[in-house]
């Protein structure tokens, strides 16, 4: 077989948490897998795991920092090599910091608004274009977060970040409407990954409880991918809290979302006390 025939799939941040489970479940829906993050030898590990579970399926590993100025353009060249067609790009890659706005360190937060926003966005117009050129089915799937519902004070940048990915998902997947990419947004609310470890958030107990295994939420962002839905959220929390959002006043929904991060504790880092 050539490697013009197979169907490619592109995964960011594919080292770990949802981004590990999009690859496990693409390859055992045969799908040719080019996995991007930084730590390369857990995507080799990964990478060695679905070639041994998959004999069939081909998987390119590419360590590469996505928040980068050059990422995106390196990536549809090297992801494009020999003629490839790539049918399908998880724009997964994401980070959070958690606390107060103007204590967090700039630099980080910068980071964050290149790696959530900017090069995702340079991403989708990159593989739109690559994916329109070969005119063929094909996917691009953009990773939100319930956090873009509503506002979300001592996350405030994430949660800004993510109504961008909303809103720009929307209005790309209704620009492409015609054409044959489909557009999908998947807005997941606390999923057990590494996230939070690298945001700073203790998840509260009562939140713990309710977080999300991440092979369900990738099973199901991948069903309402290939179904061409727009918007995709998984499970009955995040439901209830997309409508709540909608009915609730804004400010209340300010205050819900520092309890459910575990808002005191913060409140407490504020005023400088250990209590
Ligand atoms: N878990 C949740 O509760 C949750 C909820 C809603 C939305 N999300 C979204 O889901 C996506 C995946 O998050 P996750 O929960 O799977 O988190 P995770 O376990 O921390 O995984 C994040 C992935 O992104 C990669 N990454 C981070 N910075 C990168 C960079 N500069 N260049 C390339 N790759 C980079 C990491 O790989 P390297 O460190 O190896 O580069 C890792 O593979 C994110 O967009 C996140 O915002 C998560």
């Amino acid at each position: 077989m050539t490697g013009d025939a197979r169907r490619w799939a592109v995964i960011t941040g594919a080292s770990a948490g949802l981004g590990a489970d999009f690859a496990r479940q693409l390859a055992a829906r045969g799908w040719q897998l080019v996995l991007v993050a930084r730590r390369l030898d857990r995507l080799q590990a990964l990478a060695d795991e679905i070639r041994n579970a998959h004999r069939d399926i081909a998987v390119e590993v590419i360590a590469l920092d996505v928040s980068l100025p050059d990422a995106p353009d390196a990536l549809l060249e090297r992801a494009t090599a020999r003629n490839r067609k790539v049918h399908i790009l998880i724009n997964n890659a994401g980070f959070g910091t958690y606390g107060p706005f103007d204590e967090l360190p700039w630099e980080r937060q910068h980071e964050m608004l290149m790696l959530n926003v900017v090069r995702l966005t340079e991403l989708c117009w990159r593989f739109a274009g690559h994916m329109r050129a070969h005119g063929e089915p094909a996917h691009i799937l953009n990773l939100g977060s319930v956090a873009a519902f509503q506002p979300t004070p001592f996350f405030a940048v994430y949660g800004a970040t993510k109504a961008y990915v909303r809103n720009f998902t929307e209005s790309l997947a209704y620009e492409l409407r015609d054409s044959a990419v489909r557009v999908s947004c998947l807005s997941p609310g606390a999923t057990r990954t590494e996230f939070s470890d690298v945001a700073g958030i203790a998840i509260p107990a009562l939140s713990d409880h309710a977080q999300m295994e991440s092979p369900d939420v990738v099973r199901r962002g991948i069903d309402g991918m290939l179904a061409g839905k727009p918007q995709i959220i998984p499970g009955f929390i995040n439901h209830l809290n997309a409508f709540i959002s909608r009915v609730l006043p804004r400010q209340v929904l300010a205050w819900g979302a520092v309890i459910a991060m575990g808002g005191r504790a913060t409140m407490r880092h504020r005023s400088g006390g250990g209590q």
